[in-house]
C-alpha cells in the first residue's frame, strides 16, 4: 500500500516542463533574456519576447520557426506600453501564466557615490526597477482573476553581498528584492508565486559591447578566477535553467525566494579562506601577474 501512494505522489518528469503554460519573457532579446525564450521555448511554452531591439527579437522569433513565439516591442519605463504587452498576450494566447521581468541595463563598471549622478541613477531605476514593478503590476492585473500565475525577476547576486557593483546598480536590484517578498505577502492568497533569481556575473552584452571569442573567453576565465565554485562558468543557461525551474510546477509551492545563482560566491568570506588557505592566496597571485592589461578592463564591463 505504502509503495503505490508513493508512487502515485511521483509524477514522471515531464521533458516539456512548461507545457501549455504562456510566458512574457522582457529583454528577451539578448543575453539572459534570450536564452530563456529558448528553453521556455522548448520547454513547450507559448512565449512573447519584450524588448527594444526590434531586430534582434524577431530574429529570434525566426529562429524559433515562428510557432507559439512572437515578439513585441516594449519599453519596460512606458507603463501603456506593459500594458499593451500584457492584454496583446492574453489576446493572442487566452492568459498568462508568466512574467519574467529580466530587462535590465548597467551603469559603468564600479565608482564612488560621490560621482554618481542623479541622471544616471534615475536611468538605472527606470528600466531595472520601475520597468520590473510595472511588469509585475500589470501581470497581477490578469493573474489575479486567473487565480494563478508566476512572477519572476532578475536581480543579482550583490542583493547578498556589498562591493559588487555600483551603488545605483545594488538600489535597483535591492529594490527588486524588496518587491520579490512584498509581492509575495500580497499575491499568494490568489495563488501567485513571487521569486528572483540572482545571478554571478555572465558575459553578455549589457556592457554593450559584443564580445568576439577570444575577448569572451578572457572575460569568462575572469570571472571564473574571482569566482568562488572552480571548474564551472555561470552562463546565460545556467540562469535561464533555474528561471525554468520557478516558472514550472516543479516549484509550485515556492515564492519569495531570491535564488542566488553564484556558485556560493555570496555565502562565502574570501578574507577568511585566504587566512586558512595561504598557497592558494599565492597561486592566485601568480595568475593575477601574469594577466595583461586588457584582461581586467573585459571582465569588468561584464557588471554582477
Ligand atoms: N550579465 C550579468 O553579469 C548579470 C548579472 C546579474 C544580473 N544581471 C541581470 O540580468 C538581466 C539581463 O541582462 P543580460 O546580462 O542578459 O544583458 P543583455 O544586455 O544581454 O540583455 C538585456 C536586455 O534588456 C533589454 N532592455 C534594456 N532596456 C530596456 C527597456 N527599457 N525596455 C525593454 N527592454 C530593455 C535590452 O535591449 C537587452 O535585450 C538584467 O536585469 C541584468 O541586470 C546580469
Amino acid at each position: 500500500m505504502e509503495k503505490m501512494n508513493v508512487k502515485s505522489q511521483v509524477a514522471p518528469y515531464p521533458y516539456q516542463r512548461l507545457a501549455g503554460k504562456v510566458a512574457i519573457i522582457t529583454g528577451g532579446a539578448s543575453g539572459i533574456g534570450a536564452t530563456t525564450v529558448q528553453l521556455f521555448h522548448e520547454n513547450g511554452a507559448k512565449v512573447v519576447i519584450a524588448d527594444i531591439q526590434d531586430n534582434l527579437g524577431r530574429d529570434i522569433v525566426n529562429k524559433l520557426g515562428g510557432k507559439n513565439v512572437f515578439y513585441f516591442h516594449c519599453d519596460v519605463r512606458n507603463e501603456d506600453e506593459i500594458s499593451k504587452l500584457v492584454d496583446t498576450t492574453v489576446a493572442k494566447y487566452g492568459k498568462l501564466d508568466v512574467m519574467f521581468n529580466n530587462a535590465g541595463i548597467i551603469d559603468r563598471p564600479f565608482g564612488s557615490i560621490l560621482d554618481t549622478t542623479k541622471p544616471e541613477l534615475d536611468r538605472l531605476i527606470s528600466v531595472n526597477l520601475v520597468g520590473a514593478f510595472l511588469g509585475a503590476k500589470h501581470a497581477a492585473r490578469v493573474m489575479v482573476p486567473q487565480r494563478h500565475g508566476c512572477i519572476l525577476f532578475t536581480s543579482s547576486a550583490c542583493t547578498a553581498i556589498g562591493g559588487l557593483s555600483t551603488h545605483a546598480y545594488a538600489v535597483t536590484k535591492h529594490g527588486i528584492w524588496g518587491l520579490v517578498k512584498n509581492l509575495a505577502a500580497e499575491l499568494g492568497k490568489h495563488g501567485i508565486r513571487v521569486n528572483c533569481v540572482s545571478p554571478f556575473g555572465v558575459v553578455t552584452a549589457i556592457g554593450g559591447t559584443v564580445l568576439g571569442e577570444d575577448e569572451l573567453a578572457v572575460a569568462e576565465q575572469a570571472l571564473s578566477e574571482i569566482g568562488n565554485l572552480k571548474g564551472q562558468i555561470l552562463r546565460a543557461d545556467g540562469v535561464a535553467k533555474a528561471a525554468l525551474y520557478l516558472a514550472s510546477d516543479e516549484a509550485n509551492y515556492v515564492s519569495g525566494l531570491n535564488l542566488l545563482v553564484d556558485g556560493g560566491f555570496s555565502s562565502v568570506n574570501p578574507t577568511m579562506m585566504k587566512f586558512f588557505n595561504p598557497e592558494e592566496e599565492t597561486e592566485i597571485e601568480t595568475e593575477t601577474e601574469t594577466e595583461t592589461e586588457s584582461e581586467p578592463k573585459v571582465m569588468l564591463r561584464s557588471n554582477l
